[in-house]
């Protein structure tokens, strides 16, 4: 069976692309990456995904006058390389109801929390505020809402007592990168549908 193609748009670090990137190296994964889209330059994520052998671009919201325009910009570069589902990785732009409705149901995310609490940033430090005993991650369809969409899977962790933000990230991320391949493996075998 052909392989679902991915786009995976990013911010920065690029763990959880790495995490994807690996997935693929798996002949039986049913996706592959064939595009991955950075709004920020010269990020660690780009040279992940380049020394990986997958073609990148660099979308800089900046260039962009309106937030429309950015996200016509990243429609067309997803159309271009015939992207059919699209995986936030850290990226750190709210996409437009326009852009979603251009890709329905076809944008995932993963947030570092147990949706549908602590939605937004600043997550670890919340959670550790709120003095919560678990906390994990949880990929989701992407709907205009921020961090509100369908759940698709999560993974929990606990909070420690002399847990610091950093530290939390840190066991949240490990499983992170569990669940967000195996999220794109459910969909791409539509065990899952949203
Ligand atoms: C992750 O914690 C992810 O859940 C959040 O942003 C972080 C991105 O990390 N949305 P990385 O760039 O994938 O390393």
């Amino acid at each position: 069976m052909a392989k679902l193609k991915l786009g995976v748009l990013i911010s920065g670090r690029g763990s959880n692309l790495q995490s994807l990137i690996d997935a693929c190296t798996n002949p039986d994964f049913p996706a592959e990456i064939v595009l991955v889209i950075s709004n920020i330059p010269n990020v660690q994520g780009l040279e992940r995904a380049q020394k990986a052998s997958i073609s990148t671009v660099t979308i800089n919201h900046k260039d962009f006058e309106s937030r429309d325009a950015f996200d016509q910009a990243l429609d067309a570069a997803l159309c271009e390389a015939t992207v059919e589902l699209v995986c936030l990785a850290g990226f750190m732009r709210i996409v437009t109801a326009s852009f979603l409705e251009k890709w329905p149901h076809k944008v995932i995310n993963i947030h570092p929390s147990l949706l549908p609490a602590f939605k937004g940033i600043h997550v670890h430090e919340r959670v550790i505020e709120a003095g919560v005993k678990f906390s994990g991650c949880t990929v989701h369809r992407v709907v205009p809402e921020m961090d509100a969409g369908p759940i698709i899977t999560q993974a929990s962790v606990p909070v420690l007592d002399d847990d610091d933000a950093d530290i939390l990230a840190a066991r949240i991320l490990e499983k992170e990168h569990v669940i967000y391949p195996l999220a794109v493996r459910l969909i791409a075998e539509e065990r899952k549908i949203g």
